[in-house]
């Protein structure tokens, strides 16, 4: 209809500990969106392929060692550098589905122990999600899925940690969904739950900023 032009995308974002299946049900709703016809890009984060992006990824291979702050501050950065980007394919009409974002980012080093608030003020002013899934695993279970792998963070204790600070972090543009449930369960649930966020941003629901 002669409106689509002002019709805005969804930034939808996953969440969840590793191996929580994050990554399976963001290219399963990549497909099933395309099918319907959307416009739609799946996003990750970190997003490895900037040059911030490889000193993170170093990071994680324990390749490199950075103080905790600095290496908050670059998955931020990180965040920062697709901000515009992220806005542009939003208004363009491109609903976006992104594999971790700030969530994640205060998660994890709040989980080591720096203050949640000064691990929050470097989000201030980037988009903030129209939905967040969250896929909600026990750690136990999340390490029992064919184990972690070796990068930093993969280790059963830090999970716990990271599973706690998640939950600090939940407002009201979360839904929280049981990935112990069958794949095809938890996929289902996804899908209504991001058609209906599609809908309400194509209806007009306005995109706001993080934390603010
Ligand atoms: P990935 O396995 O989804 O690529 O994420 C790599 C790791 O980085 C994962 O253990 C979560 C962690 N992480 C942070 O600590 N801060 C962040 O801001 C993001 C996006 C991920």
């Amino acid at each position: 209809d002669g409106q689509i032009d002002n019709q805005r995308g969804a930034l939808v974002v996953l969440e969840g500990l590793d191996r929580s299946g994050k990554t399976s049900q963001c290219n399963g709703l990549l497909s099933f969106l395309e099918g319907l016809g959307f416009s739609v890009e799946s996003w990750r984060f970190p997003d490895r392929k900037t040059g911030v992006g490889e000193m993170i990824s170093s990071y994680l291979a324990n390749k490199s060692q950075l103080d905790d702050r600095a290496i908050h501050l670059l998955f931020s950065a990180n965040r920062w550098e697709k901000r515009s980007l992220m806005e542009s394919k939003l208004k363009s009409g491109t609903t976006l589905i992104v594999d971790r974002y700030s969530y994640s980012g205060v998660a994890f080093s709040s989980a080591k122990g720096l203050d949640i608030d000064w691990c929050k003020a470097p989000e201030i002013g980037l988009l903030a999600p129209d939905l967040v899934l969250y896929l909600d695993i026990p750690p136990e279970k999340a390490a029992d899925r064919g184990g972690y792998g070796v990068e930093k963070y993969e280790q059963l204790e830090f999970q716990q940690k990271v599973s706690q600070h998640y939950q600090i972090l939940r407002d009201d543009t979360w839904q929280i969904i049981d990935a112990c449930l069958p794949m095809e369960d938890v996929e289902k649930q996804v899908r209504e739950l991001v058609l209906d966020c599609v809908t309400a941003c194509r209806n007009g629901k306005p995109l706001s900023q993080l934390w603010l």
